[in-house]
């Protein structure tokens, strides 16, 4: 997660212990990010073992396609796919234009690796990041949310250790702010995604939380229930012409 002009006292250049993909390590970022403040909960990868690696030295392109929806292709009758030449579209493309987007693929296609690399693109201040102009960005882990009703408290648990933000500090930026991006990964996982009253990360999807923040919500299959106007994207793998 980061937050641009929100105070770190963690400090950038401490390390926690890592764990498997969105665990807890604090990476220093290069000295022009590090001006912005801007603070990350992990952009390593586990590709070897306990090896770990950042995403960018990793990641490799794969194939993305949107939903061409009408209506009727919102909900589960999907009429056609069409591929988009990069994941770096898939903010940019006025066809998927929205305030709400599903990123769907099957287990291992790519989608937890693909938040990271957008959080390391953005952080990182890459020329054609996506995120180029987000003042806020945050990435949770929904399968670490387990019965945690606020995101605030959410987002406050995972920034730096050592954080005297209040839960209501957080509340204040984030409603303070225009340009933020919630990245919620795998819906799949979050143990409480039946649970229909009372919890943040339901209202959010449904629009009914930060209707004007941009939210995409990593999964390996639908929730029951999601707006008319989201948007969906799928990574439907890789081939040879990818690979770097
Ligand atoms: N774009 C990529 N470039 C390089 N390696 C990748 C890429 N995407 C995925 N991988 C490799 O595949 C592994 C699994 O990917 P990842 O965890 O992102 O899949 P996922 O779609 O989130 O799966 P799940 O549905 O289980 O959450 C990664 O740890 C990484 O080793
Ligand atoms: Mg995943």
């Amino acid at each position: 997660m980061g937050i641009k002009g929100v105070g770190n006292r963690g400090g950038w250049g401490r390390q926690r212990p890592s764990e498997k993909h969105g665990g807890g390590s604090i990476i220093p970022p290069p000295r022009s990010a590090k001006k912005k403040r801007r603070l990350i909960s992990s952009t390593k990868v586990n590709i070897y073992r306990d090896r770990l690696y950042c995403v960018d030295k990793v990641f490799v392109e794969g194939s993305v396609h949107f939903l061409v929806a009408d209506e009727a292709g919102v909900r589960g009758q999907e009429t056609s796919w069409e591929r988009l030449e990069s994941y770096k579209r898939i903010y940019s493309d006025r066809r998927i234009k929205s305030t709400r987007r599903i990123l769907e693929g099957e287990p291992g296609y790519g989608k937890s690796t693909l938040t990271l690399q957008l959080a390391y693109d953005w952080c990182n201040g890459v020329q054609d990041s996506p995120f180029g102009d987000v003042e806020i960005l945050i990435l949770l882990r929904l399968r670490q949310l387990g019965g945690v009703k606020s995101i605030y408290r959410a987002i406050n648990r995972f920034l730096a250790s050592g954080s005297r933000l209040s839960d209501k500090d957080i509340e204040d930026v984030l409603k303070n702010t225009s340009s933020v991006e919630i990245l919620l990964d795998g819906y799949d996982e979050y143990p409480d995604q039946d649970k229909i009253t009372g919890n943040d990360v339901r209202s959010i999807i449904m629009r009914e939380m930060f209707p004007n923040h941009d939210v995409t919500l990593t999964t390996r299959y639908l929730p029951k229930k999601f707006p008319k106007l989201t948007k969906r994207v799928k990574l439907t793998g890789f081939d040879r012409r990818r690979a770097r």
